[in-house]
């Protein structure tokens, strides 16, 4: 009787027939979880494996758990991961200059002037551009405007002079440092909040948001409300993976990535509201408004940045943006 049971209980595993093979895609990043893009990577997971019925499994990564900013790159294009957002700032090491113009100080004057860019022609071609790294660009994901950070008030670019400012890796944003008269110091994200607090670095710039859920205003005494630029994301994955994911799955995918980029972009601008509270109730960074006149004379310093990196860039990529986000 038992041998039976166990019999029949074989026979059963052997008409069973095998499950297909699970799609596992990796989702690398270095921000928090509780951040415009943590979240938007936890919602597509949530969408993408409630469409395809648990046949794609997304594994989000936060943190730099796997990897830091550069080598995410390299283990994207490997294919040790699947999808990515970096920041816009980083794809200029990867060969694309293009993406740094999103980087120009003042070139988008809100969320609305963003989105004429990045969801209109200017943003399609522009991911359309990854394709001969061998990745391919889904989505443009929001965070924000940048506040400026440090141990001191910064409210005029004479403040900067001398500073060590960490930058992401982009050759628009060292011009800029540049332009206050800081040094700016290319670091990867994980390692800013250290840098900070030993004194490696003086100040940085960020969103709220990243300055928060970093806890970089512990150690920053002073952040400046500038606006002075913006920092978003393009999501992207393999190109290999990608073109070869069997016919019934990508279109799932493909409908999981759009809402969750809706998602990500409408939750981006409170999570950066809630993050300036957050560390203002938090009381240990004070938060200055600059008046008109630093403003003006921050803008007068910094719009020097775009004819300087005009070569690096293009001229008709910078203009035709600033174009469509109608800050020429
Ligand atoms: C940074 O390095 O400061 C940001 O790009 C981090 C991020 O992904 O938001």
């Amino acid at each position: 009787m038992k041998l039976f049971a166990v019999a029949l209980a074989l026979g059963a595993l052997m008409l069973t027939p095998a499950r297909a093979e699970e799609i596992v895609i990796k989702f690398s990043h270095v921000v928090a979880p509780n951040t415009p893009k943590g979240k938007g990577a936890e919602r597509f997971k949530e969408l993408a494996e409630k469409y395809t019925a648990g046949k794609v499994k997304v594994e989000v990564y936060p943190n730099s758990q796997l990897y830091k900013d550069k080598e995410e790159l390299e283990a994207l294009q490997l294919g040790a991961v699947q999808m990515l957002a970096p920041s816009l700032a980083k794809f200029g090491p990867l060969g694309i200059k293009d993406f740094e113009a999103f980087d120009l100080p003042y070139m988008f004057a809100d969320r609305t002037a963003l989105r004429k860019v990045t969801e209109g022609p200017i943003g399609k071609q522009m991911l359309g551009l990854l394709e001969s790294k061998g990745i391919t660009g889904l989505a443009f994901w929001d965070n924000g405007f940048k506040i400026m950070s440090a141990n001191k008030p910064l409210r005029t670019p004479d403040d900067f002079l001398g500073l060590k400012m960490r930058i992401q890796s982009s050759k628009v944003l060292e011009a800029q440092m540049k332009a206050l008269g800081a040094l700016p110091q290319v670091m990867a994200f994980s390692e800013v909040y250290q840098a900070l607090q030993t004194g490696v670095v003086d100040g940085t710039e960020n969103p709220p948001s990243n300055m928060y859920t970093q806890k970089m205003n512990e150690v920053q005494k002073y952040a400046t409300l500038s606006r002075h630029g913006y920092l978003g994301y393009a999501v992207i994955v393999n190109k290999k993976f990608w073109d070869g994911l069997p016919a019934e799955v990508k279109p799932e995918l493909q409908k999981a990535m759009v809402e969750a980029t809706v998602y990500a972009n409408d939750i981006a601008e409170k999570e950066n509201d809630d993050a300036i509270e957050a560390m203002k109730a938090a009381g240990k960074t004070e938060f200055i408004t600059l008046t008109a006149d630093q403003a003006k004379a921050w803008r007068a310093a910094l719009k020097p940045v775009w004819s300087e990196m005009a070569s690096r860039i293009g001229k008709e990529r910078i203009a035709e943006m600033a174009k469509a986000a109608g800050s020429e």
